[in-house]
């Protein structure tokens, strides 16, 4: 079967065909980061407006690509939420107009589903059951995955996503949006044990988390160092990298946590933050110890992409879901 994903659930206009015997044939994505960067973030109504611009150029675009015509596609998939509302109706009304117009099924589909699945499309996907942690900008879970579709949430963040904190503790210090990829760079020539900043809920069990008490406590250590007149790119890169270490540390004790709770050696991680290189090699390490395995999508897969819509969305069209011609789209909505 032959699908056409659409994600357009936040500032990237994501599109791809994935063919359920022959894999993905071609995905390409329009990144808004430069048009809210200016703003210090995402700014709804532009958001809306530019993949309004970017949608259907996208779409001939993995066409051409696959040498495919409309005429092949046999499904549309697009992001049905969480996201902001706007947004997602671009993605939806489109996917819903494409499918009436080339009398196909349409189905709409969790965004961070998209993200559990990813890996799955790498050469080598997790084996059911894992666990996954999906660490996004709106999201922090830890879910057991038993299947496609069976999902149960053990755990997530009673405050910040982790992306989240990355953002608006970059911005804080002065660093560009999205703050994860400034904060990681910078964190790269940052020294260890000059400054100590908390790892929230570690010290009590359970699997819930909490970035906001981090974020402040960067921010109170920054205030410091300005108020001191030490503001410059070492003490900036030091701080960057107490906080990434502090958040890495923290999702990889909750991570190691939830898998022997539930008995399982296999993890996987999505989302934005998931592209992080010092989470990856912290979980990594930890894995080797109690004998398991991490899994993870390419880098341009863990942020937002069509790719894991149509991947997700296929799956379901396979197991005979699908959707009248309504346009459904949800600002929250539970895994
Ligand atoms: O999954 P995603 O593209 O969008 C949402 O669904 O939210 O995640 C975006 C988040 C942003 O908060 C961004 O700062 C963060 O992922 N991010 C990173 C890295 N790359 C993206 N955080 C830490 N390290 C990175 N390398
Ligand atoms: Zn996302």
């Amino acid at each position: 079967m032959l699908v056409l994903g659409i994600e357009t659930s936040c500032d990237e206009t994501g599109v791809a065909l994935y063919d359920s015997e022959r894999g993905l044939l071609a995905d390409a994505l329009f990144s808004q980061i430069d048009l809210h960067r200016v703003y210090g973030g995402v700014v709804p109504e532009l958001a809306s407006r530019d993949h309004i611009k970017r949608i259907l150029p996208l779409i001939e675009q993995v066409l051409n690509e696959a040498h495919c015509s409309k005429q092949d596609i046999q499904g549309i998939v697009y992001t049905a939420g969480p996201g902001l509302v706007g947004a997602l109706l671009v993605g939806a009304s489109c996917a819903q107009a494409l499918a009436f117009a080339w009398d196909v099924p349409a189905v709409g589909v969790h965004h961070m589903e998209g993200h559990l699945l990813a890996p799955m499309l790498e050469e080598t996907p997790p084996q059911f059951p894992f666990v996954a942690l999906l660490v996004s900008g709106g999201h922090t879970q830890l879910v057991r995955v038993d299947e496609i579709g069976q999902y149960r949430l053990l755990g997530e963040s009673i405050d910040d996503a982790a992306g989240e904190a990355f953002d608006k503790t970059a911005k804080m210090m002065g660093l560009r949006y999205p703050g994860g990829p400034e904060i990681a760079r910078l964190a790269e020539k940052g020294v260890s044990g000059r400054f100590v900043l908390p790892k929230p809920m570690t010290d009590r069990p359970g699997l819930e988390f909490s970035f906001s008490g981090l974020k402040t406590a960067t921010l109170t250590a920054w205030q410091k160092c300005l108020a001191a007149g030490d503001d410059c790119e070492q003490t900036r890169a030091d701080l960057a990298h107490a906080f990434q270490a502090a958040v890495v540390t923290t999702l990889t004790i909750k991570c190691q946590r939830a898998l022997q709770q539930e008995g399982l050696k296999n993890l996987v991680i999505a989302g934005g933050v998931s592209a992080n290189q010092a989470l990856r090699k912290s979980l990594e390490s930890m894995l080797v110890k109690h004998g398991g395995q991490v899994f993870y999508a390419r880098p341009e897969f863990c942020t937002d992409n069509g790719a894991m819509i149509a991947y997700a969305g296929c799956q379901r069209l396979l197991a005979g879901q699908h959707e009248g011609r309504a346009i459904h789209v949800r600002a929250r909505w539970p895994l």
